[in-house]
């Protein structure tokens, strides 16, 4: 097992990541009140609800569990109230510990939740995808959609601890694991060209999920997140940099409908349309943005966007939380493995960047 920790400015909490620590209570033994709320979703409660509840009842934590339906298009009010309604209902106090048991998903809204329950109740992130074993399980970043944008509704909340349990990515749909796949990527492009080297040596048995290879990818991932949290926890600087493609690829989600392409799978066609703007910025080779396509294409992941109208990808581009004083800002690549945030208000260079996607 690998453990590190989140030195973030409000809390500092462990991480660990190996094979079955789901179910090893000792790791979250002093993290958890008198009782527990598990909140997950319908899909990987078929898997893992039973295991965590005969867990928790043979150390004897009261528990109860709120199941939610599964996907994105239900990280939304309707599933908040319904946890606000299960936590209510269960009498739970600020003695009571939410755990998370799910994918990126569970974890913003189950936390979101947390953080609002109650004016806050403590909570642990017990992530069940690569995406939120990489990142979203990392940090506090906790949110629901609004049907105008993505994680529109939320706030920063870090949990007690996280338990990257490994074992549970062998029963993750191959698609989804790819989406996962797109944000271990993104951390290489944007802080780490050694890294990138070692993505694009060991992606095949990165893909094939050969476990030692995937722990070193994940405790890379979390190891580099937490190293930017610490620096950084609300995003007032070097955080914004962890939405590399996030701005093309929030659009491409809003304007599909949620749940249509899936958060990684945007966010690899984000990175794609980032590296096309650098290239007009600094003149970042396009040999560059072809090595960029090469690795997505090897982890299955789309390297074109859709294509929608240049009205539309503004209207959406301008939720952008990175937008300040209505102007837009984008997480751009000097080089591959550096990244910088720059303010673009030449809207021609943009209408180039998506001419060659964009269905004007
Ligand atoms: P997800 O939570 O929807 O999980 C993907 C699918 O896999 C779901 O159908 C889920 O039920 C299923 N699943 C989960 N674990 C499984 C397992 N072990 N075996 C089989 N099936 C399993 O999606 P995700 O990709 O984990 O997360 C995407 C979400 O994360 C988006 O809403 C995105 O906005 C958010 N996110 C947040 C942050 C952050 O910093 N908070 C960062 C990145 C992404
Ligand atoms: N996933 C972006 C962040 O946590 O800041």
């Amino acid at each position: 097992m690998k453990s590190l920790t989140v030195q973030a400015a409000s809390h500092r909490y462990p991480i660990y990541i190996g094979e079955g620590i789901l179910q090893d209570f000792s790791l979250f033994q002093q993290k958890i009140g008198k009782k527990a709320a598990i909140i997950t979703n319908d899909v990987v409660a078929q898997w893992y609800l039973q295991p965590l509840e005969s867990s928790l009842h043979a150390h004897g934590i009261e528990f109860f569990s709120i199941v939610l339906p599964d996907g994105e298009i239900h990280k939304n009010n309707d599933s908040l109230q319904k946890i606000y309604d299960g936590l209510l209902t269960h009498h739970a106090d600020r003695q009571t510990t939410i755990l998370a048991l799910g994918g990126g998903v569970i974890g913003d809204m189950a936390g979101f939740a947390a953080a609002t329950y109650q004016r806050g109740i403590p909570f642990i992130q017990i992530p069940t995808t690569l995406l939120s074993q990489v990142d979203s399980s990392v940090g506090g970043k906790t949110a629901i959609n609004h049907p105008l944008g993505k994680n529109m509704i939320g706030a920063f909340y870090q949990p007690q601890v996280v338990l990257a349990d490994l074992s549970t990515l062998n029963t993750l749909p191959d698609k989804e694991f790819s989406s996962g796949m797109a944000e271990v990527i993104k951390y290489a492009l944007l802080g780490d060209a050694v890294f990138l080297q070692w993505l694009e040596q060991n992606m095949p048995a990165l893909m094939q999920r050969q476990p030692d290879i995937l722990a070193e990818a994940v405790a890379h991932c979390c190891q580099m997140k937490a190293d930017i949290v610490a620096q950084d926890e609300t995003e007032q600087n070097v955080r914004a940099l962890l939405n590399l493609g996030h701005t093309f690829g929030h659009a491409i989600e809003t304007e599909m409908g949620y749940g249509t392409w899936l958060h990684g799978e945007a966010v690899a066609a984000g990175m794609v349309l980032a590296c096309r703007l650098s290239e007009r910025l600094y003149q970042l080779p396009a040999g560059d943005t072809e090595r960029v396509k090469a690795l997505l294409r090897q982890a299955a992941l789309p390297d074109v966007p859709p294509a929608f109208s240049f009205d539309r990808w503004l209207t959406h581009m301008r939720h952008d939380k990175k937008v300040h004083s209505g102007k837009m800002r984008f997480v751009t690549l000097p080089q591959l493995g550096r990244a910088k945030v720059e303010t673009i208000d030449d809207m021609d260079m943009l209408r180039e960047v998506l001419r060659e996607y964009t269905d004007f």
